[in-house]
């Protein structure tokens, strides 16, 4: 990948703030010359990621995540180094300097994509309207969509033609492939190119900088596949976007309502809850769960009260709770989704039931009865197994026992025997967590290093390598005096090697101040993470130059026994190591 000039990028990553970058993620905590917050990579309850103002850097010691600005945005955003440059550029207004051919085709196909995109919601909604055909709006009147909230979301109607769209968009000057490409067209096995939505109510996907990525179409009477979404493109994952977010995200309640379908969120909309998203036709993921997390104090989610729904429910729970997002489930009677509902019950009903909707754990127990034959002593005891295990999981002891005399009233036993049996259930999972939490300590001091295998053959060398890089990246001024006495070639580990090569060459090429910014794009996020892994472990640790070149030295050990002239004592040491190690 060609390089950004380094200015560019300094005076980009100058222009924002980690910290403030951060807050908008997490609470973040002044502690000296550093903040802490709760890493947003990972889940955790107490803070163990530290930002450094000083290189706007940041590292978690938790998860292993760090890096800069940039790594911040790829992470959060999900996106490449040079797509989190791009971001920021928007952001900030900086423009990005002159592309490479190659970059300047993928920002163009993007551009196109986005283009087109606009272009055909356009093209549906005016069809909606003004097409000779107004089955597209007869059948949102027919589901009782206002005009207001047609235009709202720019709904339109997709014509019951072939080639109507493309027809279109060749008028405007694009091309079919670009068409194809932004997934409103497809390709044809002769080799022309068709409209993709034909005779559908459409819905366009809007992203939370009001582009239209995607869309989604309904047929209009019960044929299947009852919706067709836009496949994934150069502008669109559906794994990483939620439908009417762009709307949900100004709402003033910072509680959002995670709904199944599209028209649930319209509807709900329409009703005054413009808190709604919808994920777009898959399951949500533990990604979207995160985004949501963002704007939100609370979710409610109100899926569908069929069995497919619950089932959902319960997944989701799992993702908000990784999250660190509370979670509460709405109870739908008489009414299959909340579109049905608002309909039939109107939306002050609507109200009650977000006011009533219950917390997870409730909803958990009512679970536990699922598929039991109560009349049976097995399915009772079978019952009673899987409510100690929902109760012995709440974590806050007073809350616990709230559960437990509510429980013990519905399961029509004593709250004492209830009491007992849940705290011996607790016990046995504090013992079980204990030895989860040892075996994982000492798996992972047996785990392969997998970012940098070869470290796994020469500990030693690779924790003198650590040290030399640490050094460098402290006084990278004396990035010539290190060369003299240490070359790549001397590193046993490839990782270490190709940074302090990257280093290096990025002084060379500088002769200014340095920073991770500089050698950004030749590494992976989880490289970039392990680098400044390596800072943070040697922060507050004395690095100079005796320990150094005892470093030094103990590479030069390893080059000489490896090849060339060595003595028999390094050989029997080399040996050694090898035994020590393998
Ligand atoms: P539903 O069938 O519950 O949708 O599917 P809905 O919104 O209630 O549909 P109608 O219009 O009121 O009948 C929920 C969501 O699942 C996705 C869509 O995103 C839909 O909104 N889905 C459903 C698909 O992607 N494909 C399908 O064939 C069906
Ligand atoms: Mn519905």
């Amino acid at each position: 990948m060609p390089r950004l000039p380094d200015e560019y990028l300094r005076r980009l990553q100058d222009s924002a703030s980690i910290v403030d970058l951060f807050s908008a993620y997490t609470e973040v905590k002044k502690r000296g010359r550093t903040y802490v917050c709760r890493c947003p990579f990972h889940s955790e309850k107490t803070p163990s990621c530290t930002i450094y103002p000083e290189n706007q850097s940041f590292y978690c010691f938790g998860c292993g995540a760090g890096g800069s600005i940039f790594t911040f945005i790829q992470k959060t955003e999900n996106v490449s180094f040079m797509d989190a440059v791009r971001i920021l550029a928007q952001r900030t207004g900086i423009e990005l300097p002159q592309q490479s051919p190659e970059e300047q085709k993928t920002a163009n196909l993007r551009r196109r994509c986005l283009e087109i995109n606009r272009e055909t919601a356009n093209f549906y909604y005016l069809n909606l309207l003004k097409g000779p055909n107004r089955a597209g709006l007869q059948y949102f009147a027919g589901r009782k969509l206002l005009p207001e909230t047609i235009k709202h979301y720019g709904l339109g109607f997709a014509p019951d033609d072939w080639h109507q769209l493309r027809d279109h968009l060749r008028s405007k000057g694009y091309r079919d492939e670009e068409m194809v490409a932004a997934g409103v067209c497809r390709q044809s096995e002769k080799g022309g190119v068709y409209d993709y939505f034909r005779n559908r109510v459409m819905f366009p996907i809007i992203d939370l900088r009001g582009s239209v990525i995607a869309f989604g179409g309904r047929v209009l009477d019960d044929s299947k596949p009852k919706y067709l979404n836009t496949n994934d493109t150069p502008v669109f994952q559906k794994g990483s976007n939620l439908f009417s977010l762009n709307f949900a995200k100004n709402a003033a309640s910072k509680k959002i309502l995670l709904a199944e379908g599209y028209m649930d969120v319209i509807v709900l909309n329409q009703a005054g809850f413009p808190n709604a998203v919808a994920t777009l036709g898959t399951a949500i993921t533990e990604e979207q769960a995160r985004i949501i997390a963002h704007y939100a104090d609370e979710v409610i989610i109100s899926y569908d009260s069929d069995g497919a729904g619950q089932t959902a429910t319960q997944r989701a729970l799992g993702h908000f709770s990784a999250v660190g997002v509370p979670v509460r489930i709405l109870h739908m009677e008489g009414a299959k989704d909340p579109d049905e509902y608002i309909k039939k019950y109107g939306a002050e009903q609507f109200r009650l039931l977000i006011e009533n909707a219950g917390d997870a754990i409730n909803f958990r127990l009512d679970r536990c009865k699922e598929g039991l034959d109560l009349s049976q002593e097995i399915g009772k005891n079978e019952l009673l197994r899987r409510t100690l295990r929902v109760l012995a999981e709440i974590s806050n002891p007073l809350e616990r026992e709230i559960y437990i005399v509510r429980t013990a009233q519905n399961l029509e036993i004593r709250p004492e025997v209830l009491r007992l049996q849940v705290d011996k259930a607790v016990e046995s999972g504090k013992k079980f967590a204990k030895r989860m939490k040892f075996r994982a300590i000492e798996a992972q001091s047996l785990q392969r290093d997998e970012l940098n295998p070869q470290s796994n053959e020469f500990p030693k060398e690779a924790k003198a390598e650590q040290e030399i890089i640490a050094y460098l990246l402290r006084y990278p001024e004396e990035y010539e005096m290190l060369w003299s006495i240490v070359q790549p070639d001397d590193f046993a580990t490839d990782l270490h090697r190709r940074v302090y090569q990257a280093v290096c060459q990025a002084m060379q090429e500088q002769q200014t101040r340095f920073d991770l910014t500089l050698i950004e794009d030749q590494f992976s996020v989880e490289e970039i993470g392990r680098i400044t892994g390596i800072i943070a472990k040697y922060r507050d640790i004395e690095l100079n130059r005796d320990a150094l070149e005892t470093c030094v030295e103990v590479l030069k050990q390893k080059h000489k026994a490896a090849g060339g002239d060595f003595t028999e004592e390094d050989l029997l040491q080399a040996v050694a190591n090898r035994k020590k190690n393998g």
